[in-house]
C-alpha cells in the first residue's frame, strides 16, 4: 500500500481513499463518533457495485414512488455518505428516518452500528464486472489514474490497491457480520434480473408498504434508461475536474456479465485463482459462483 499511496490516495487503516474527498478526521469521526440510530437505514457497497442504483431505488421508495425529489435533488444529497467530508453533516442532520450511504469496509464503519438495530442493505456485484466498470470510471474520475488496459488494473484490483481497498476484504468483512447486524444482502445481478422483485424485497425489509402504482413508479424511474437521462443521478452536473462524463458516462452500460467482453483467457485464469484462494473460507455462494 505504501507504494500506492500516491498523491491521489489517502491511506487510512489499510484502506485507500481518493484524497480530497476524504480526510482522516472525517474517517475517524465516522468510525468512532457517529451515532447510529436504531431506525437508520444504510446502503453499503464496494464502489461500482450499484451504489447509485440503490440510492435511487431507496430514494424513490422513501417518496412512495413520487419521482419529484429524484428529479430535483442530487442523489448524493438525498442519501449522503457518512464518510465523505463534505456530506457527512448532511447525512447526520437528517430527521429520522435517516437514509445513509457508505462504501466503508466493516472495520472502518461507525462502531455504534454493532449495538443498534439499524438496517443495512449490502449490495454486492460480480467483481469482474466491478473491475470493468472501475476501468471506465477511471476515465471519468479526475482523481483516478487512467490505465489504458483493463489487464493492467486487474493485478492492482486483486491486491486491493484501488479505492476502498480489497473487494475480497470488503465482502468477507460484511458477510462476516451478517448475522450480527440487521442486514439484507442483495446483488447487482438480482436487481438486473428482477428489479420489481428486488424493490419488493427491499420494501419488505424496510417495513414499507407501497401500493401497486407506487411500486410501478419506483421500478420505472430506477431503470438504467431513466437514470441515465436524470441529471440528478448521472453525475453530469459535477465539475469536469471531478467527473468528466464526456470521457465515459457514469451510467455506462448497466448490464451484468460485461466482463466477458473484456477478459482474456489469461485474465480469467489469474482472476479465478485469486478468487478461489481469497474466498475459500466464505460459506456463501453468489449467483456467479454457481
Ligand atoms: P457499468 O460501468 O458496468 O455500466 P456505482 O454507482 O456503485 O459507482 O456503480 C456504477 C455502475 O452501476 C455502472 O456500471 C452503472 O452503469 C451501473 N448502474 C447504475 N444505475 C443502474 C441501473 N439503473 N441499471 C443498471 N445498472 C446501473
Amino acid at each position: 500500500l505504501e507504494r500506492m499511496s500516491s498523491s491521489n490516495f489517502l491511506e487510512y487503516r489499510g484502506c485507500l481513499f481518493p484524497a480530497g474527498h476524504y480526510e482522516i478526521d472525517s474517517l475517524e469521526y465516522a468510525r468512532n463518533e457517529f451515532q447510529v440510530r436504531k431506525d437508520d437505514i444504510f446502503s453499503i457497497t464496494y464502489p461500482k457495485s450499484g451504489t447509485t442504483w440503490m440510492q435511487e431505488i431507496l430514494s424513490l421508495i422513501r417518496s412512495d414512488g413520487d419521482p419529484n425529489v429524484s428529479r430535483t435533488v442530487p442523489v448524493w444529497e438525498r442519501i449522503p455518505w457518512v464518510e465523505v467530508t463534505s456530506l457527512r453533516k448532511k447525512a447526520e442532520a437528517q430527521p429520522s428516518t435517516r437514509f445513509i450511504s457508505s462504501h466503508l469496509p466493516v472495520h472502518l464503519f461507525p462502531k455504534s452500528l454493532f449495538t443498534s438495530e439499524a438496517k443495512v442493505i449490502y449490495t454486492v456485484r460480480d467483481p469482474r464486472d466491478i473491475l470493468v466498470s472501475l476501468h471506465f470510471f477511471s476515465r471519468t474520475a479526475g482523481f483516478l489514474d487512467e490505465l489504458d488496459k483493463i489487464e493492467d488494473l486487474l493485478p492492482k484490483f486483486l491486491r486491493g490497491e484501488v479505492l476502498f481497498g480489497s473487494w475480497f476484504d470488503h465482502v468477507r468483512g460484511w458477510l462476516g457480520v451478517r448475522n450480527q447486524v440487521n442486514l439484507l444482502l442483495l446483488t447487482y445481478e438480482e436487481l438486473f434480473q428482477d428489479l420489481r422483485g428486488s424493490v419488493l424485497r427491499i420494501c419488505n425489509f424496510l417495513g414499507k408498504e407501497l401500493n401497486e402504482a407506487a411500486v410501478d413508479s419506483v421500478v420505472e424511474n430506477a431503470t438504467f434508461e431513466k437514470m441515465k437521462d436524470n441529471t440528478m443521478c448521472n453525475y453530469s452536473t459535477v465539475s469536469k475536474k471531478h467527473f468528466d462524463v464526456q470521457k465515459s458516462p457514469f451510467l455506462r452500460k448497466g448490464i451484468s456479465g460485461d466482463w466477458k467482453n473484456h477478459f482474456t483467457p489469461a485474465m480469467s485464469e489469474s482472476f479465478d485463482a485469486a478468487y478461489k484462494e481469497a474466498m475459500k473460507d466464505v460459506n456463501f455462494k453468489f449467483i456467479w459462483d454457481q
